[in-house]
C-alpha cells in the first residue's frame, strides 16, 4: 500500500509497487534481521514522494511509464532511504515512518554500514536505469547532474556545521534545506524526464522544477516539526531545535522575539523539558513566522509551476492537486 497522496494517480500508484518490487528483488544483504528490517522500512507508510515524482514526469515526458525509469525511481528512493537511516543516527530519532529506527533496533554502527549499502545499491539501480535506456557514454546524453550526490551529502554537512548557531541567517538555512533536500528532488524529476538524445533544456528543466518543490517540501517539514504531534507524524516532533537545528519558523520568529535568543542559549548545555518546549514552541506560534514560511512555501510553487509550462511534454502534467495535498500533508 502506498501514501494516499496517490490515489488520483492509479498508473503511478501501481509502477509505485513495482518499483517497490524491483528494490525488494534486488537487495542483497547477508544479515537477514537487517535486510527484514529495510523490508519493513520499505513497507511502513512512507510516501515514495521522490520515486513517485520520477515517475510521473517520465509520464508526462515519454507518454508511458518505461523499465529504465522505474529504475530510476527505484534508485532514487533507495538513496533517500539511506539518507533517512543516517538522519536518524545523526539526530538520535528513534522512530521513523512510524517503526522503531535501525539504529534504535540494533546499533549506530549496523545503522552506518546499512546506509551506506544503500548508498552504493541506489547507484547499481541508476546504472541498470541507464542501462536500460540505451548507451550514454556522450557527456552531452547524461540525462543527470552526476555530483549531485556529493551535493546532498554537503548539504546535510553544512546543517551539521551550523548546529548551535544563533546566528545562523535565512540565506544560509536556504542554502542548507537545498543541499540536504531540494536537489535530491531535482535529481528524481530529471531521472523522470531523461531522454534520448538529450532535450538538456527540458531536463534543466526539471531539475528546477524538482529543487523548488523540494524547497517547498523541506520547508512544510520545518513547518510540521513544530505544528504536528509525534503521533501523526511517526516520527518526534519538536527534534529539530533539540538537535540544536535552527528552521525557517524559529529563524523567522527570532526577528521579532528577542526572548528566543536567550531561551536558545540557555538550553545549548541543558537537556529541553516539555515545559521549556511548550514555551518556545507558544512563542513562535505567537509571531508571524507559521505565515511567512507558509508564504515562502507558495513562492517556491509558483516557481516550479513557471518552469513546468516552458517544458516539452507529450501527455499535459497538472501538478496542483498534488502539490497541494503534499503541502497539506501531516508526516
Ligand atoms: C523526510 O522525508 C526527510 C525530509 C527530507 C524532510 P519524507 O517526509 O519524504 O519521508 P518518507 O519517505 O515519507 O518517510
Ligand atoms: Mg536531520
Ligand atoms: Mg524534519
Amino acid at each position: 500500500m502506498v501514501h494516499p497522496i496517490w490515489n488520483d494517480y492509479p498508473v503511478i500508484q501501481s509502477a509505485l509497487s513495482d518499483v517497490k518490487k524491483i528494490i525488494k528483488e534486488d537487495l542483497r544483504i547477508s544479515h537477514p534481521q537487517v535486510k527484514e528490517k529495510i523490508n519493513e522500512y520499505l513497507d511502513a507508510p512512507g510516501k515514495y514522494v521522490r520515486a513517485g515524482l520520477t515517475l510521473l514526469f517520465a509520464q508526462a515526458v515519454d507518454g508511458q511509464i518505461k523499465e529504465a525509469k522505474l529504475y530510476f525511481a527505484a534508485g532514487v528512493e533507495v538513496l533517500h532511504l539511506a539518507t533517512l537511516i543516517h538522519d536518524d543516527v545523526i539526530d538520535e530519532a528513534d522512530s521513523r515512518r512510524g517503526i522503531a529506527s535501525i539504529h534504535k533496533s540494533f546499533s549506530n554502527r549496523i545503522a552506518i554500514y546499512a546506509g551506506d549499502y544503500l548508498l552504493a545499491y541506489s547507484n547499481r539501480l541508476m546504472a541498470k536505469g541507464l542501462e536500460a535506456m540505451g548507451a550514454l557514454r556522450e557527456e552531452k546524453d547524461r540525462p543527470f547532474d552526476e555530483r549531485i550526490i556529493e551535493r546532498i551529502l554537503a548539504g546535510e554537512l553544512a546543517q551539521l556545521l551550523n548546529q548551535y548557531e544563533y546566528s545562523m541567517t535565512m540565506k544560509s538555512y536556504l542554502k542548507q534545506i537545498k543541499g540536504k533536500t531540494a536537489f535530491l528532488f531535482a535529481l528524481a524529476c530529471q531521472l523522470g524526464a531523461a531522454n534520448l538524445p538529450a532535450n538538456q533544456k527540458n531536463i534543466r528543466y526539471a531539475f528546477n522544477i524538482g529543487q523548488a518543490i523540494g524547497m517547498a517540501f523541506q520547508l512544510s517539514d520545518d513547518l510540521l516539526d513544530y505544528q504536528v504531534s509525534k503521533e501523526a507524524m511517526g516520527k518526534p516532533s519538536l527534534q529539530d531545535v533539540q538537535n540544536g537545528i535552527y528552521t525557517a519558523p524559529l529563524l523567522l520568529a527570532m526577528r521579532e522575539d528577542a526572548s528566543l535568543l536567550s531561551l536558545l542559549k540557555s538550553q545549548e548545555k541543558e537537556s529541553w523539558t516539555e515545559s521549556k518546549l511548550q514555551e518556545l514552541q507558544s512563542k513562535v506560534e505567537a509571531s508571524k513566522a507559521y505565515r511567512r514560511t507558509q508564504e515562502l512555501i507558495l513562492n517556491y510553487l509558483k516557481k516550479s509551476q513557471k518552469f513546468l509550462i516552458k517544458m516539452e511534454l507529450v501527455k499535459p502534467m497538472d501538478l496542483d492537486d498534488f502539490l497541494h495535498d503534499l503541502m497539506e500533508r501531516k508526516f
